[in-house]
């Protein structure tokens, strides 16, 4: 007897599979730390059923922020909240040691910001992030609107070409106010040195390289399901 072959996953059942996976992280009682895009949004959705076991989250974005309390759950100040237990979020690519590029929703500075104040970083993605090296995915650098040149040069002059983000065809502005330079052709082989070389720039605001604050835990789906994987 022959049965007929499944159906894949779209990417986007792929996404909700993996946002309601991590609900398992989500500490009953504490104050969550949510991301930013696509991926998190399904997790928000997913953690709208449990919003009576939480005291809340605090949000990486004004987007987040929107979803989260168009669904009840209430949003706290980052600097009213000392430690979170755990932060969940997305990626634009992750590697084998749990490093990151993030900020294709231009929220990565306040990802980061988030990310540094909690114990423990789920990274939620498909497999279609999983990547040898960083650098296939343009890189965001969230930049002071006036260095945005010659940080653009200084990148040229590591081999990449930056380009200024643009939205409706002028420059988009972050939730803070700043630009995005989206870097191309840089093999980024060593994250933590390039994050820390980057982030002494002038100018700079956060590069969008997460090895400093990396991911201690992956969920990625796959067409088999949801596998976690644990770094050290
Ligand atoms: C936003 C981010 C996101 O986590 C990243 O862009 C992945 O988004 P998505 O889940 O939509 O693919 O860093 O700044």
């Amino acid at each position: 007897m022959t049965s007929a072959a499944a159906t894949p996953l779209t990417q986007d059942e792929l996404k909700t599979l993996v946002g309601q996976a991590a609900l398992k992280y989500v500490v009953p009682g504490s104050i969550v730390g949510v991301g930013t895009g696509s991926t998190v949004n399904k997790f928000i959705d997913a953690l709208a059923s449990m919003k009576d076991q939480i005291k809340g989250a605090v949000s990486s974005s004004v987007a987040s922020t929107v979803r989260l309390k168009a669904l009840g759950i209430e949003v706290f100040d980052s600097n009213d909240v000392p430690e979170l237990a755990v932060y969940i979020d997305g990626a634009d690519e992750i590697d084998g040691l749990g490093h990151m590029v993030k900020g294709g929703g231009a929220a990565l500075t306040r990802e980061k910001i988030v990310a540094a104040q909690s114990k423990q970083f789920v990274c939620i993605v498909d497999d279609s992030k999983l990547v040898q090296a960083l650098g296939k995915f343009p890189l965001p650098v969230e930049v002071i609107p006036m260095a945005a040149k010659r940080i653009a040069a200084q990148f040229v002059a590591m081999g990449g070409t930056a380009t200024l983000r643009l939205k409706d065809g002028v420059p988009l502005v972050t939730d803070n106010g700043q630009h995005i330079l989206d870097v191309t052709g840089l093999r980024i082989t060593d994250p933590l040195a390039f994050e820390s070389q980057v982030n002494q720039w002038p100018g700079v605001v956060t590069v969008g390289v997460f090895a400093h604050q990396k991911a201690q835990v992956c969920l990625m789906a796959t067409a088999g399901g949801v596998q976690t994987i644990n770094y050290r």
